[in-house]
């Protein structure tokens, strides 16, 4: 690729990630900042595969968990840095009803419909439809065809993820998607952080974690709400202020936290409304590095990694265990299609749907 000339130098450059069995290429495209803050997605998944930052000395290390080949993305369930759709999150009974007519989804989470079921966006391969760079950074979109049915959802869907990297280090993810039937949409992204890096990886329970969030929604034994929305207030799940993640995670007393095997839940934004709002932020006091969270949607996803259980296979000879990674995923409430009160997540023909969220790396001052 071509480097704008004269201007900043955002740089978007394209190369081969790897093959899969069937001799499909797989492709990624690297964004990278002057400062060499960079961003590695592939089209398996449109997986966001490294993000490379500076930490408070100037040493670059990626923060987000990952594979080195493709058949690890497709062996392993773990959605690293992937993009997850159609619907984030659980669906209980793997089931729901749109204006009468009930859809049936695959059960691959026990009973229920777990991140878009078996072979949901973060196993497939997308197009890169575009890339560019200009001034103020460097991007690249991917797109996808889910045909009517795909899934068990109704509607062909036409989505679109495109990441960008601005000069100062923010990554956008947009996630936009249409319909031609009356559907269901929830588009996320499932990095998993771990801002200490990889060369030295210290575990995420000595991180830091804000969620500008009153109220979560507790869920029973398979992990669906209950529809309860319950206050954060005196319990471990209060992260109006900094906490440290390892300081409640062990808590035996909490049946939430017994349930999701440390948290696995999903937090009800204060801020939320249409407009881009904070959704977390998380800094890792060694290091220096921190990370903000911003999003268009009503809630995020806290998932501290509880099933990562040392089968998985990470980046460089390593094996992810409990604790080495957790995921902020803003999204609208898991199992929304069957609690009325919850946000909708329908999605009419001739509608766009978009969630813009934003990822802003850098030190603590
Ligand atoms: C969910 C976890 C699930 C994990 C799979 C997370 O988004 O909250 O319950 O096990 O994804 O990687």
């Amino acid at each position: 690729m071509m480097t704008v000339s004269g201007a900043m130098a955002a740089d978007a450059e394209r190369e081969v990630f790897g093959t899969l069995e069937d001799g499909t290429e797989i492709e990624a495209v690297v964004l990278s900042t002057e400062d060499g803050i960079t961003a590695r997605i592939i089209t398996l998944g449109a997986t966001l595969q490294s993000l490379q930052t500076p930490d408070k000395d100037g040493t670059l290390d990626d923060i987000v968990l990952g594979h080195d080949t493709p058949a690890e993305y497709l062996a392993t369930p773990q959605y690293l840095g992937a993009t997850i759709g159609r619907f984030a999150n659980r669906i209980g009974n793997a089931t729901f009803t749109l204006d009468g007519t009930e859809y049936t989804l695959e059960a691959n989470d026990g009973d229920n419909h777990l991140h878009g079921g078996v072979t949901g966006f973060d196993k497939l391969v997308w197009t890169i439809s575009d890339i560019s760079e200009d001034e103020n950074g460097a991007s690249v979109t991917l797109s996808l065809t889910s045909p009517d049915g795909a899934g068990g959802y109704p509607g062909t869907v036409e989505a679109s993820v495109t990441y960008m990297l601005d000069d100062d280090g923010t990554l956008t993810i947009d996630h936009r998607a249409t319909t031609d039937k009356t559907t269901i949409i929830n588009m996320t992204n499932h990095s998993y952080f771990n801002l200490s890096g990889h060369a030295d990886m210290r575990p995420i329970l000595g991180h830091d974690l804000m969620i500008p969030a009153s109220a979560y929604t507790p869920v029973d034994s398979g992990l669906i709400p209950t529809g309860e929305l319950r206050s954060v207030a005196e319990t471990p799940f209060d992260f109006r202020e900094p906490m440290r993640i390892g300081a409640r995670v062990r808590n035996s007393t909490d049946e939430q936290i017994m349930l999701g095997l440390g948290y696995d839940h999903n937090f009800v934004l204060d801020t939320a409304d249409d407009d881009m709002a904070l959704a977390a932020k998380l800094s890792d006091p060694v290091s220096g590095r921190m990370i903000k969270i911003y999003t268009d949607k009503p809630a995020v996803q806290f998932y501290s990694g509880n099933f990562l259980d040392g089968t998985t296979p990470g980046k460089g000879g390593t094996l992810y265990r409990q604790g080495d990674g957790l995921c902020l995923e803003p999204q609208v409430y898991p199992d929304a299609p069957n609690k009325p009160d919850f946000p909708s997540a329908r999605l009419e023909p001739g509608e766009e749907y978009v969630h813009v969220m934003k990822i802003k790396t850098g030190v603590a001052k």
